[in-house]
């Protein structure tokens, strides 16, 4: 059988670092290496979302007959006799120049810093810009996609271009779609959105967003945001008066 012919999800035997592997056809080979145990390092990555190949972390050299590249694994397909080596002297010189790029682009943020230390990068030699020099974000896009493909509330996006490009709400302005639901807060890898609490009011930092908290009828404790369980229980035909009390005294 042709590999146009396996279909998707079908058994396959690949190869990493000599060890014959099982994988399915066309997963993700990032997911596929990280079921099997392998390390490879990436901050962009999300199970439960569209791979978009930011961070360029996930190296790896592959080989498919005689023909050997160095590639993103997040978004290169697993197909039968797909010979991937993880570590070799062009992986790694690839990859160390990767994180001297990242270094650059957000030199403020704690996790790149330790990931590069992982792999023995400690500097870079690329020029920290004025604007950069507090930046956390390192423009995975993660958060909008799980915004979007997850959540379904499209309430954040990239804005601007080349130097300028940045995530941000629509114009830099509250984002009046985001129901304060904390998934992008989660999955940021760098931890740089942020959500602070008070008994009223949920605020999710970066987005700039208010959203007052509903109160348990019976404990008086704030549960979730108000404008979360409308939008959510309208997706599924249920009023606000639907939700008067929380999980726990349910
Ligand atoms: S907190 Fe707001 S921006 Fe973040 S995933 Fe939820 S709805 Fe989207
Ligand atoms: S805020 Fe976090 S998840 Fe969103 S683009 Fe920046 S680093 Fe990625
Ligand atoms: S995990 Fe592959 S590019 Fe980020």
């Amino acid at each position: 059988m042709s590999h146009e012919d396996t279909p998707k999800g079908a058994k396959i035997t690949f190869q990493v670092d000599g060890r014959a592997c099982e994988g399915f056809h066309h997963e993700s080979l990032l997911g596929a290496l990280r079921r099997l145990g392998f390390e490879v390092p990436s901050l962009c990555f999300h199970e439960a979302v569209s791979t978009y190949g930011a961070c360029r972390l996930c190296l790896v050299e592959v080989q498919k007959g005689r023909k050997s590249r160095i590639t993103t694994s997040c978004n290169f397909p697993v197909t039968a006799g797909l010979q991937v080596r993880l570590d070799t002297p062009a992986v790694q010189q690839n990859r160390k120049i990767v994180f001297q790029l990242l270094l650059a682009k957000a030199p403020a943020s704690p996790e790149v810093r330790a990931l590069a230390a992982e792999y023995g990068v400690h500097s870079t030699p690329y020029k920290v810009s004025e604007e950069a020099k507090d930046n956390k974000c390192i423009l995975c896009g993660l958060c909008a996609r799980v915004c979007t493909e997850v959540v379904g509330a499209n309430a954040i996006a990239f804005s601007g271009r080349g130097s300028h490009k940045d995530m941000v709400a629509p114009y830099d302005e509250a984002a009046e779609a985001c129901i304060g639901c904390g998934a992008c807060v989660e999955v940021c890898p760098t931890h740089c959105i942020g959500l602070r609490e008070t008994p009223e009011i949920r605020t999710i930092e970066k987005w700039h967003r208010d959203l007052p908290l509903q109160k348990c009828e019976k404990c008086g404790r704030p549960f979730a945001p108000t404008f979360q369980l409308m939008t959510l229980g309208k997706r599924v035909g249920m009023k606000l008066s639907d939700f008067k009390v929380c999980n726990d005294c349910r």
